[in-house]
């Protein structure tokens, strides 16, 4: 992706700019920003208890503008209170906020939509949104349906209970069929659950505990995000986006002073397609001691830390050793990400980790009221041209499926029949990943036969814990199990590559209120 490429990022622009080389960008001479905490607008009474008040915040969603780097012109994006990422909305777990999401964005989008797509024909506004909290419990009203979207002007407030254990979740746009774009022109943010339980562990805080919010982008030569499209003015999708350039907090190439101490680093990969594995320049470990739903039982050590689209990593990096060291964080694809600039100061004390963070008791298989077999694949058009990657073989406006009962459990097998690995990710609860199997594929196409070709392999030590969103890799089976607990209602899941998500491969899925309260109403 080096090369220069011809883009057509503006739409309706006369003129057709070229994608910047990034390699040509002087490396960290910007400082890393760090996304401001959202302060609530005012407090409303909860709806849990009306006797007592809950914090109440605004978010403007809206075009604003603001340099990716020293030596670029600024950059025109779209944002949360003039921000992107938007500033980060802290909560305890326990007690509840709303937030009212309003919609002041300009009437143009910034990319081209491709009104092929379900749910983004002529008849809507080119420019619409709906925000959801990925990885809340939240009720279904509050959880920011694809289809609930609204035009500028508008505005929805949700309520989030936060009846969860402390986890890094964020928000992000999720209206149908172009919510890649929504989110690559910038509407993402953090949120950021804490409880006790992870208080007392004394973990790096306060300026030792920095947001990182990774995105891959493309720019052109005069500073503007380029989105990549089809040869066909008339069908514009393509089937995933790779930047060649990482945003950090929402710079190119930023490093932040450090000392030598231990960091927190939240880790968000907010890209649209792009998997991250990270390391560091001097080799030395990074201690994951979270994921996607709140803390790992223990550590785990790695010099590599990957990280699928919509996943959080909670990092530990121990600089004690590195006094007056410069050390990069990379990544696999791109290189160079940000620096750490160690301060030469003396070794700051109280610099240990925890061995044991929180227990992560595992469901047991046994408790699982059913399991569903459910294909990942990719369906060529006729003419062979362009596809769709489908859930279950179903597309979206099919009749809903996949519908649990409140409280019970359930086994998801997720038979991947393509080529990629996709992560998928499922609203409103978290799982554990039992295990990846390998199967005979062609023997599936055929006859539609599951056979296993290996024995199943666990989840990997950093995804043992849990999760809201999981790699599905080719040629296996991704078991998941979960326990379908909080509301009743319409949810959804779906592949988190974005380009994937906007072509169909989300499903509805409805959580069942219980026979008995089924039968009374
Ligand atoms: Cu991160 Cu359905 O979303
Ligand atoms: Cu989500
Ligand atoms: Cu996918």
């Amino acid at each position: 992706m080096l090369e220069q490429t011809q883009s057509m990022a503006h739409g309706g622009a006369t003129h057709v700019p070229l994608v910047l080389d990034p390699a040509k960008l002087k490396r960290f001479v910007d400082p890393l920003p760090i996304p401001r905490i959202a302060r609530p607008a005012g407090k409303r009474p909860s709806p849990a208890n009306p006797q007592t008040e809950i914090a109440y915040y605004r978010m403007t969603m809206a075009g604003f503008e603001s340099r990716v780097h020293r030596d670029l012109p600024p950059t025109r994006q779209w944002g949360f209170n003039g921000l992107s990422p938007g500033p980060i909305i802290e909560a305890r777990s326990g007690e509840g906020v709303f937030v009212e999401w309003a919609n002041q964005l300009p009437r143009r989008h910034l990319f081209a939509i491709d009104h092929n797509l379900h749910g983004a024909e002529r008849d809507k506004p080119d420019v619409r949104a709906v925000v959801h909290l990925h990885g809340a419990k939240a009720p279904p009203e509050s959880d920011g349906y694809p289809e609930a979207w609204f035009a500028p002007g508008k505005s929805a407030t949700c309520y989030y209970p936060n009846q969860q254990d402390a986890c890094q979740l964020w928000y992000h746009d999720h209206a149908m069929g172009i919510n890649r774009l929504n989110i690559y022109a910038g509407l993402l943010g953090l949120y950021i659950v804490r409880d006790e339980t992870e208080g007392a562990l004394g973990l790096p805080h306060g300026e030792r505990e920095i947001p990182l919010v990774l995105c891959d982008r493309a720019f052109t030569t005069d500073g503007q995000l380029s989105y990549e499209v089809s040869p066909d003015p008339a069908a514009p999708w393509v089937p995933e986006i790779y930047g060649n350039a990482t945003l950090v907090n929402g710079r190119l190439f930023p490093y932040l002073e450090v000392q030598p101490a231990l960091y927190r680093f939240r880790v968000l990969n907010g890209s649209n397609a792009q998997y991250f594995n990270l390391s560091l320049s001097s080799g030395q470990t990074i201690a994951q001691i979270g994921t996607d739903q709140g803390l790992l039982p223990a550590p785990v050590a790695a010099k590599i830390v990957s990280i699928a689209p919509g996943e959080r990593a909670d990092l530990v990096i121990d600089f004690s050793r590195h006094a007056g060291e410069q050390i990069v964080l990379m990544t696999a694809q791109i290189q160079e990400v940000m620096q750490f600039r160690v301060t030469r100061g003396s070794v700051a004390p109280g610099g240990s980790l925890p061995e044991k963070l929180r227990p992560v008791v595992a469901i047991p298989e046994s408790a699982a009221v059913r399991a569903r077999e459910l294909t990942l694949r990719e369906y060529k058009s006729p003419k062979g041209e362009s596809m769709t990657m489908l859930l279950g073989g179903k597309h979206w406006d099919m009749p809903v499926t996949e519908t649990p009962t409140l409280d019970t459990v359930e086994i998801w097998s997720l038979i991947n029949l393509t080529e990629d690995v996709h992560p998928i990710h499922l609203h409103l609860v978290r799982f554990q990943i039992l295990d990846r199997r390998p199967f005979d594929q062609f023997l599936y196409f055929k006859t539609g036969e599951l056979r296993y070709i290996g024995a199943p392999i666990p989840p990997k030590a950093a995804e043992a814990g849990w999760k809201d969103t999981a790699g599905a890799p080719p040629q296996m089976v991704t078991r998941i199990i979960a326990r379908f607990e909080g509301y009743a209602g319409r949810y959804v899941w779906h592949c988190h590559i974005l380009e994937h998500e906007d072509n169909e491969m989300m499903r509805p899925y409805e959580v069942l209120p219980p026979a008995a309260k089924r039968q009374l109403s």
